[in-house]
């Protein structure tokens, strides 16, 4: 009977249960003191109602025990539910360390996915059950939400900025893809599905999608016919930084400041170079806005990620 009349959607990932439990919990607390006050309510009207004989209403003196219990026990109650809520936020915020990497860009109304390998899909998500899938996410146009229910996960995802999320799934199947953030006339229609398969299934879809060119590879060609590397070469005399094993680091900034280089970091160079420029360098980079979307910025950053080693070094020009 419940699978015709489903209260839950389907719990499929790592996460899910304990999203559940917690929910649960609230619920459960909520209706248990929904049903004390109303039944207290009741039982008082009756119970202290004015009467001829009884005039009732007479003003009581404080009672510390009442006060300090009426008190503690919330207090108590609310600690529970945010230390519980704390450390669910925090392990549904930072991904484990194995994750893969997947892009997406939302627009006007679909989502487009790009897997590391190269395989690109379209209100689809093939992952392989029992993998910590890490998704970096952006938008074209307006803010659309990534909504997995099966996964309890949900995600804006922004325009200029990128947004992050991870699952990962307990059970093969196919679930549901939401956007959850009203985007437009055709918003109900930007919906699509996650496909869990077993880790050789998936492997199979992955060989048999067309593959193609992996992220990192297009990012390298563009690095290539956007002259990039006429700049950022690895020499004394270069006008600008090296870009070798420069993801993941601090560099110092023009302003005396620092920056973590991290995807954020490498997109706002790409596209509003004269925001946070490199120590020893002219402000002399040319602004990629407009001129490159999205999933461009995407796949130099991909490959910007694979620029391992000191500078000078990787043997890249
Ligand atoms: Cu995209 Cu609603």
């Amino acid at each position: 009977m419940w699978k015709d009349f489903p209260l839950w959607p389907e719990s499929a990932s790592s996460l899910s249960d304990r999203v559940d439990a917690l929910y649960l919990f609230l619920i459960g607390i909520s209706g248990f003191f929904a049903t004390l006050i109303c039944a207290l309510i009741v039982v008082f009207s009756f119970k202290y109602r004015r009467r001829p004989d009884r005039p009732r209403g007479t003003a009581i003196e404080g009672s510390l025990a009442l006060e300090l219990a009426w008190t503690i026990i919330p207090l108590g109650i609310t600690l529970v539910i945010f230390t519980w809520g704390a450390k669910l936020f925090f392990a549904a915020a930072i991904p484990p360390a194995d994750t893969t990497d997947v892009y997406v860009v939302g627009k006007q109304w679909m989502w487009k996915i790009q897997h590391p390998q190269g395989q690109r899909e379209i209100n689809e998500l093939h992952v392989p059950l029992g993998q910590a899938i890490r998704l970096t996410m952006t938008s074209e146009d307006v803010i659309h939400s990534f909504y997995v229910p099966a996964f309890r996960m949900k995600q804006d995802v922004l325009p200029g900025r990128y947004s992050r999320a991870w699952f990962r799934a307990t059970k093969t199947g196919v679930f549901h893809l939401f956007c959850a953030e009203y985007c437009g006339t055709k918003h109900s229609q930007m919906i699509g599905s996650v496909h869990v398969l077993e880790p050789q299934e998936y492997e199979r879809w992955l060989s048999g999608a067309i593959a193609g060119e992996p992220p990192a590879e297009a990012g390298r060609r563009l690095f290539e016919t956007l002259r990039c590397d006429t700049c950022h070469k690895d020499a004394p005399d270069a006008r600008g930084p090296s870009l070798h094993g420069v993801f993941g680091t601090q560099v110092a900034l023009e302003d005396g400041g620092t920056a973590l280089v991290n995807e954020e970091y490498l997109r706002e160079s790409i596209l509003r170079p004269m925001q946070r420029v490199t120590k020893g360098y002219q402000p002399v980079m040319p602004s990629y806005e407009g001129q490159i979307g999205e999933e461009e910025v995407l796949q130099l950053i991909a490959y910007l990620k694979t620029l391992k080693g000191a500078a000078g070094g990787g043997g890249q020009r």
